[in-house]
């Protein structure tokens, strides 16, 4: 099977549960320590190989495609100040990463959103990254580089990969939840990660109603076929054309299979642990710079 080098980012949403942070900067672009959210989901996704990232936005997030390009007129001024090393730290983005923006139109959900990347991603298959999730780039001593291992699962038996974690009790109505096959033990090695095969996802549950504990990060891997099976995906839970609705009839007629996080995740689309997180990244970046 091909490496997978295209990813898609969806940034279309408001952000309303960060207003008024993000009334007039995309909530994409909010700092965590000294980098806004989406460099280090940018990083993420570099590390794991990949190489074309489809941005899906509206007219108001023009300025995170902006962060990626480079800025002529800021990177003379620079050079002309003799400020070169400032000039090149802006310019990081590898020369073989391009970063395209297309936008959803009208606001109908994730699914719709992956969907309106189609355009740019073609025949490929691609992997799908959620900006508010950021995964801990800190720790060393654990391998957390889920992404690049989902993305070597997927060309070694062609089944669609779901990140998932284990969430309390009180946080599983945020997330899509996974419905496990068998009674698998996914604990037995914290170290590594499982993959194994799902058999369905229940969208934002009630607790009472939740298959299990464990909630969709937000990193996904997905066989081309994904976008037909979104094509044909109604709106449901809150009048929104789902992804999760999609990957569960994807499910029924390609393998699809959930992979368990290493390392910590941070939630940065949420005021409350948006920020905890920006503390957390600070106190990381102020031990760094000592
Ligand atoms: C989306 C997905 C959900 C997933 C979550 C992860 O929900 O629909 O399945 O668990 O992202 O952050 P959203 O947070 O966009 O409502």
């Amino acid at each position: 099977m091909k490496r997978i080098t295209y990813a898609v980012i969806p940034v279309a949403g408001f952000g309303t549960r960060m207003l008024p942070l993000s009334k007039s900067v995309p909530k994409e672009l909010l700092p965590l320590g000294n980098r806004p959210a989406i460099h280090y989901v940018v990083e993420e996704a570099i590390a794991a190989g990949i190489k074309h990232i489809v941005l899906v936005g509206h007219a108001q997030k023009s300025a995170i495609e902006n962060y990626f390009d480079i800025n002529a007129e800021l990177d003379n001024q620079l050079r002309n100040k003799g400020k070169n090393e400032l000039a090149d730290s802006l310019n990081w983005l590898p020369k073989d990463v391009t970063i395209s923006m297309i936008r959803q139109g009208k606001s109908l959900g994730l699914g719709h959103a992956v969907l309106a990347a189609r355009p740019i991603i073609g025949q490929h298959d691609f992997a799908v990254l959620l900006p508010d999730v950021v995964i801990d780039p800190f720790k060393t001593d654990i391998n957390r580089d889920n992404l690049a291992f989902m993305l070597a699962e997927f060309e070694q038996n062609g089944h669609s990969q779901i990140l998932v974690e284990e969430v309390a009790d009180e946080d599983v109505s945020k997330f899509g939840i996974a419905k496990l096959s068998d009674a698998i033990d996914y604990t037995k090695n914290k170290h590594v990660n499982a993959s194994f095969k799902v058999a369905g996802f229940v969208e934002k549950p009630d607790l009472a109603d939740a298959p299990s504990r464990l909630a969709v990060v937000g990193r996904y891997v997905f066989n081309n076929v994904i976008f037909d099976y979104l094509t044909n995906t109604k709106p449901s839970v809150d009048g929104e054309i789902q992804l999760t609705d999609a990957i569960d009839a994807l499910i029924n007629q390609h393998g699809v299979n959930v992979t368990t996080m290493l390392g910590d995740s941070y939630d940065a689309g949420d005021i409350q642990s948006y920020m905890q997180a920006f503390i957390y990244f600070a106190q990381q970046q102020l031990v760094i710079n000592e």
